[in-house]
């Protein structure tokens, strides 16, 4: 769409959204010794080990397994948790839809449930209510700055005898309740994937407190000595000068999260769905709105496609499982009014932008303004 020429002017960033990974220098001084000292293409190089060192410190865990992706990392976590067929595992029905497969990749049934509206998280009520006979583990994932209320949840699955896997491949570092994302389940995961808050351009890592679980995972992961699903050694070096500047990137998301509420105030049909009195420091990897398509007076697809033609990294949030996949695969265990409403009106920010100064953030806002002020004109020329 050329809004800017709808609407007779020029689009509000020309340069387009800020490049993904940041150009870090510290990145290109590994780039440069990789090659330099050729270790870039070893099967081990120290690298994987160091950073498994790094991250043990960060999220003070003792067993960190780095692999090939997030996604993998969720399917080890099911297996060494010993999740399989006849098992259910409770997930929110709103979640990354991969989720939902690794569930069934281990022969277990997903059990979908209701999100909480404030946060577009999993809705602990809805998982207490969907607890069954053969409910083994609860995977509950941190999206859009979100996060769940882990205190509650693993008190939850204590009594009730069940696994928690957490999901925090949006939410690297994160904290909930002094703790990290990722180190309050029975197992966590994070992803190192190329739009990620870390970025390996793939990657993956599991997380556990539990010398058994590491165990069983190691031994899914190893084949004959070799490991069946790795992170390279380039990858785990690129990864350790970005761990050390994460916790000020998450802060300054999050003053930026603040600021860009503040500025936006209350637009007609437009929620930023960031639950402002939680504790603890979130981290943003796709800032949520939930667009009501009537009271902003725009459908979703000519929402995103005006944002973009303006230079912002917006599209449409995850589909929901239960609209996607045959009643067969799964049990319903609540009602899925709230995550339905997500799937259709949720409009999602991508996190570079956050990292920029005030300038950005009242352009994102003037563009939010600009579109709805003009959503009759843009209606008529896109429409008409
Ligand atoms: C919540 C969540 N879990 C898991 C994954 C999978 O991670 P990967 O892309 O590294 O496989 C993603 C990827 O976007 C995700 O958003």
């Amino acid at each position: 769409m050329n809004l800017p020429a709808i609407l007779g002017g020029a689009a509000l960033r020309p340069q387009g959204p800020p490049p993904w990974p940041a150009p870090d220098p510290e990145i290109r001084d590994v780039l440069e010794r990789a090659h330099r000292d050729g270790w870039w293409g070893k099967y081990l190089a120290g690298q994987t080990e160091h950073l498994e060192t790094r991250l043990r410190e960060f999220f003070t865990i003792p067993h960190v397994l780095p692999c090939g992706s997030g996604n993998y990392a969720v399917e080890l976590g099911l297996r060494a948790l010993q999740i399989g067929p006849g098992d259910e595992v409770i997930l929110a029905d709103y979640d990354y839809p991969g989720n939902f497969l690794s569930i069934h990749a281990v022969g277990a049934t997903p059990v979908l449930v209701e999100i909480d509206p404030r946060t577009w998280n999993l809705s602990i009520p809805a998982v207490r209510a969907a607890i069954g006979p053969t409910t083994k583990a609860i995977l509950a994932s941190h999206l859009h700055g979100g996060r769940v209320a882990l205190r509650e949840l693993t008190t939850l699955a204590r009594e009730k005898g069940l696994l928690v896997l957490e999901d925090a491949a949006q939410a690297t570092g994160a904290c909930i309740d002094g703790c990290r994302a990722g180190t309050w389940g029975d197992v966590g995961v994070l992803s190192f994937g190329g739009s990620k808050l870390l970025s390996a351009g793939r990657g993956g890592a599991l997380l556990t407190a539990d010398a058994a679980v590491a165990q069983r995972a190691r031994n899914h992961l190893m084949r004959a000595g070799n490991i069946v699903c790795p992170m390279s050694e380039l990858q785990a070096a690129l990864i350790v000068p970005q761990l050390e500047k994460l916790a000020e990137r998450n802060a300054l998301r999050w003053r930026n999260v603040q600021a860009l509420c503040a500025v936006l105030g209350d637009i007609p049909g437009l929620r930023p769905v960031v639950a402002a009195d939680e504790e603890g420091l979130p981290a943003f990897y796709k800032l949520g709105f939930q667009l009501d398509e009537e009271r902003f007076a725009l459908p979703r697809g000519l929402f995103l496609a005006a944002m973009q033609a303006e230079g912002f990294a917006v599209d449409e949030g995850f589909a929901v499982a239960h609209r996607a996949r045959s009643p067969k695969r799964y049990r319903q265990g609540s009602p899925l009014a709230e995550a339905s409403r997500a799937h259709a009106g949720c409009v999602q920010l991508h996190h570079p932008i956050l990292l920029e100064g005030e300038e950005a953030i009242s352009q994102l806002a003037q563009a939010i303004r600009r579109l709805q002020a003009h959503a009759a004109l843009i209606r008529a020329k896109m429409v008409g």
